[in-house]
């Protein structure tokens, strides 16, 4: 079999459809071999009440709010590349994804980021929306190509402006504003300048860029992300073309890159990444927060895989993936150091920290951030001592695949809607990490469709609600979640084919609300009592 068959890649960030297809062209789906696994563990969701209310009619959609602690945060997200547009306004220059969308064949409609969604002009009444769903909270990134037009320097008080007033509409709206400072939005002049992430030089940038956040908007801005799922779009941008800059070992057959190696550089910018996270919350805890009184943490894109089968073989390959893919930035930002699985697998292609790095990532968050919206079986791969040319993707020795026994493990539209996954994760995190902290800072389901009646949707997040509400029972410390996304966006390489937005966002960048943010207000403001489409 063909690399590119036995290796079946999802992400979160960049959307890869080439293995999609691939598993697609396998086993197309169909709608009997969907809907829930075997593996579900329906024990557990019998412990959540009966519902008490109903959504259209339907008692299996209805969640009811007070199951949540009150001071659980509910919120949606948007992200500046895929909902700001206005890409050259007010002094903004290239960002990674203006640059890469002008490759050809590099995003699927040929779009760019300058058709998402007009947030940048349309926030306030982007703010309304969320009052209106009853909405606590608003996660958003800052565009870094738009605060430093040159990556760094002299930063651009325009941009100040511009986020100072986006920021106080959400306070005088009673939202609370969560901002992620890096979601993939690296000013291109620092790419071409020393190769981005791939140089030392991108801790300093991002500092300095990190640095006048926290002093501009600190004063209102409690709650910090700052990295966005690199763990899942690095791969895809030093291992694969599905993330700018898009490099990887040449020859590779099923990414056709021009150059790099996909052996080390995921690794060397996974390293840098860490170390700037690392350094960008030393200063904030030594300058900010004592004053600010904020929290700073990281969000980490985890998928869970889950063993194909009980052999002992298909539970390492399972654990292997989860480290290579969780483990080695939660591992580092907890304890200090990557895990020891990777160390061993990867020996000198893994790059060390010394002991002065190693203590100042060590505990170097008050939160993370998991964003865990979908679950695939991994399976002990027995070829992996035959690859000629070895990668990231490759040094797992897992497999994965979507089937079990022929039967798909959820419903597919882009990402596999399975909602017991997340249960399983807050589980991980209660039990492998000493049950840190976290937030649920991404939910949320892509639909080849501009349709408002987004009825699957509403089961994703219904569906999800039930194990997040088992998970947070079973003991797991979640202190909230956030619904992607806000509105419809420019999706990275699927373009405007998938949309996620609780709002259908149409080609006048008219908003129009979908059943998913008639759930959400009936969830939040109405105690389940609103049950019709307005
Ligand atoms: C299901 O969950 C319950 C409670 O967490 C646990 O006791 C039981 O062993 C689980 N069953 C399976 C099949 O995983
Ligand atoms: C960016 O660099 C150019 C040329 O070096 C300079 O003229 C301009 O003032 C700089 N802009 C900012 C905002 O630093
Ligand atoms: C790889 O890229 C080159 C240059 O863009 C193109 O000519 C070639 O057809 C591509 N090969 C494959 C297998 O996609
Ligand atoms: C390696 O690949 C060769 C050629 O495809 C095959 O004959 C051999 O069985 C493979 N070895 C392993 C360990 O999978
Ligand atoms: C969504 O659209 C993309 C691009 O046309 C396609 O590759 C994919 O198969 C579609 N997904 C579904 C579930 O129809
Ligand atoms: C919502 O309904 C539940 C019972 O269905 C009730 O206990 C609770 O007080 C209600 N909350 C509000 C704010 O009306």
């Amino acid at each position: 079999m063909a690399a590119g068959v036995r290796y079946i890649i999802l992400s979160g960030t960049c959307f890869m459809p080439l293995g999609l297809l691939l598993l697609l062209q396998l086993h197309p789906y169909t709608p009997a071999a969907a809907g829930s696994s075997s593996c579900s563990n329906t024990s557990v969701l019998a412990k959540t009440d009966v519902p008490r209310g109903s959504f259209l009619g339907k008692e299996s959609l209805y969640v009811d709010r007070n199951e949540f602690p009150a001071s659980f945060k509910f919120g949606a997200m948007t992200w500046a590349i895929k909902h700001e547009a206005a890409s050259y306004e007010d002094g903004k220059s290239d960002g990674l994804w203006d640059a890469y969308s002008r490759k050809e064949g590099a995003v699927f409609d040929g779009t760019n980021p300058s058709v998402g969604g007009d947030h940048y002009h349309r926030y306030p009444e982007d703010i309304e929306l969320l009052t209106d769903m009853g909405m606590d909270s608003y996660r958003f990134s800052v565009a870094w190509p738009r605060m430093f037009p040159n990556g760094t320097g002299e930063v651009n008080q325009l941009a100040i402006d511009h986020y100072n007033s986006v920021i106080n509409k959400l306070i005088d709206a009673g939202i609370e504003p969560f901002i992620t400072l890096y979601e993939q939005d690296l000013p291109e002049t620092l790419e071409g300048l020393y190769g981005g992430l791939l140089s030392p030089l991108f801790i300093d940038d991002f500092v300095h860029f990190a640095n006048a956040c926290f002093s501009a908007f600190g004063d209102r801005v409690k709650h910090w992300i700052t990295f966005d799922e690199g763990n899942d779009f690095l791969p895809f941008a030093y291992a694969a073309t599905y993330c700018p800059p898009g490099r990887c070992t040449l020859g590779y057959p099923y990414y056709n890159c021009t150059g790099g190696d996909s052996s080390t550089e995921p690794y060397i910018a996974g390293h840098n990444m860490l170390l700037a996270h690392a350094a960008a919350v030393d200063l904030y805890r030594k300058d900010y927060q004592l004053i600010q009184q904020g929290e700073i943490g990281m969000a980490i894109w985890f998928r869970w895989f889950e063993p194909l089968t009980t052999s002992s073989a298909d539970i390492g390959a399972a654990e292997r993936a989860t480290d290579f893919t969780v483990g080695w930035f939660i591992e580092p930002i907890l304890y200090g150091d990557y895990p020891s699985s990777m160390k061993s697998i990867l020996g000198e292609r893994l790059p060390s920290f010394t002991e002065e790095e190693s203590a100042r990532l060590h505990g170097s968050v008050d939160f993370i951030g998991l964003n865990a919206v979908t679950t695939i079986y991994a399976t002990y791969d027995n070829d992996v001592s035959n690859i000629s040319a070895p990668g990231y993707f490759e040094d797992w020795g897992a497999k994965l695949t979507a089937y079990k026994d022929g039967v798909a493990i959820g419903r597919n539209d882009g990402e596999y809607m399975v909602p017991w996954g997340l249960q399983k994760v807050l589980g991980y995190m209660r039990t492998r990490y000493n049950n840190f902290p976290t937030y649920v800072t991404a939910l949320g389901y892509g639909l080849n469709s501009t349709s408002t009646n987004d009825d699957v949707r509403v089961e994703f997040f219904a569906e999800y609600f039930k194990y997040l509400i088992a998970g947070m029972r079973d003991g797991a410390d979640v202190k909230g979640v956030f619904a992607w996304s806000l509105i419809d966006g420019f999706e990275t390489t699927l373009g405007l084919q998938q949309r996620f937005g609780l709002y259908y966002v149409d080609e006048s960048f008219v908003r129009h609300p979908r059943l998913s943010a008639l759930w959400f207000k009936n969830m939040l403001t109405s105690n389940g009592t609103l049950i019709s489409k307005s």
